[in-house]
C-alpha cells in the first residue's frame, strides 16, 4: 500500500515501510505503557456513522491499522467498540506476526478488553480465538463463557475503572511497554482526561458525513485543560489524510 508523505520529507513511501521499527515501547514511563491512540473521522468529524466506521474507512486506513499493530505489546479497544465491530484475532496475516517477531514482540499482541460491566457480545470472534491471549478489564465479578482464547482478568472497584491503575497493571504485571488503543470514543476521553495519551495517530477521511448523530473521536465533556499536539507526520492517500501527533508534556 503506498502512500504520499507531505510532511517531513516529502516521498512516496509504503505502509510496511513507514510503520516499522518505531520502538514505542522505548519510550514508555516507568510506571505504565506508551500509549498510542488510533482513530478515523470524517473532515465534519464524526468518528462513526451509522453506528461504525466501515463507511469511512478505506483499504490504507486497514493497512495502517494493521501495521499499527505490529509495533506493540497490547492492544486496548472499549466495550462500544466490540459491541459495534467484530474483532477476531488482532494479527491474523502469518507475515505480519513475523514482522512482530523481527521486531521483538510476542507474534500475537495482547488484546486489554474495558467493559466496566462485562458486557462483551457472547460470540466476540476474539474470544473464540484459541490463539489470541486477552486480559479483561472490569469491576464485574463474573466471568465470559465458552471462550477459547486464553482469557485472564484485571478487576477495578467501581464500573468507571481506573485507567491509570489498569495500565500501571498492564505495565508491572503483564510487562506491557507500548498500547495502542483503538477507542472508542468514551474509552479515549477517559485516557485523555486522565493525561495517559502519549501519541494519537488520525486518519482524516475525505468524506462528510454531516448530521448530528454519531460521535467525536472524543467523547463526553470537554477535557479540563486542552490537549496540545505537535505534528509528527502527515501522509495522504486517495485524498485521506494520516496524521500522526504527538501529545505535548
Ligand atoms: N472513528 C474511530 O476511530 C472509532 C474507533 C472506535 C470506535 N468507534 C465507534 O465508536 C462507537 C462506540 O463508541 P463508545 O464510546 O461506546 O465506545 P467505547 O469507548 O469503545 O466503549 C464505551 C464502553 O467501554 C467501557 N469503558 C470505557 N471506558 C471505561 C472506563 N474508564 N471504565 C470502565 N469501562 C469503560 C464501558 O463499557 P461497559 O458499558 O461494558 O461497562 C463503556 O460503556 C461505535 O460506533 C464505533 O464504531 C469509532
Amino acid at each position: 500500500m503506498r502512500l504520499r508523505r507531505i510532511h517531513p520529507d516529502p516521498a512516496e513511501v509504503a505502509v510496511e515501510e513507514v510503520v516499522a521499527g518505531l520502538e514505542l515501547g522505548r519510550a514508555a514511563p516507568p510506571e505504565r505503557p506508551y500509549v498510542v491512540l488510533n482513530m478515523i473521522a470524517t473532515v465534519d468529524g464524526r468518528a462513526a456513522v451509522r453506528g461504525g466506521t466501515r463507511e469511512i474507512s478505506s483499504p490504507a486506513d486497514r493497512a495502517m491499522l494493521v501495521h499499527l499493530r505490529t509495533q506493540v505489546d497490547a492492544v486496548m479497544v472499549g466495550a462500544g467498540t466490540l459491541r459495534a465491530e467484530p474483532y477476531g484475532r488482532l494479527v491474523r496475516d502469518p507475515a505480519l506476526r513475523e514482522k512482530r517477531r523481527r521486531e521483538g514482540l510476542e507474534q500475537d499482541p495482547l488484546a486489554c478488553l474495558v467493559s466496566g460491566r462485562l458486557e462483551l457480545p457472547a460470540d466476540l470472534p476474539l474470544l473464540a480465538d484459541p490463539h489470541s491471549r486477552v486480559l479483561i478489564a472490569t469491576a464485574s465479578k463474573g466471568t465470559v463463557e465458552r471462550a477459547t482464547a486464553s482469557v485472564e482478568y484485571l478487576r477495578g472497584d467501581a464500573e468507571q475503572l481506573d485507567l491509570g491503575g489498569v495500565l500501571g497493571a498492564l505495565r508491572a504485571e503483564h510487562g506491557v511497554r507500548s498500547l495502542l488503543c483503538e477507542g472508542g470514543p468514551r474509552l479515549t476521553a477517559d485516557l485523555f482526561a486522565r493525561g495517559l495519551v502519549d501519541e494519537l495517530f488520525l486518519t482524516l477521511a475525505a468524506t462528510v458525513a454531516g448530521g448530528e448523530e454519531g460521535p467525536a473521536i472524543v467523547a463526553r465533556a470537554p477535557l479540563e485543560e486542552l490537549v496540545a499536539l505537535e505534528l509528527v507526520w502527515v501522509l495522504e492517500a486517495e485524498g485521506d489524510l494520516y496524521l500522526r501527533y504527538r501529545a505535548q508534556p
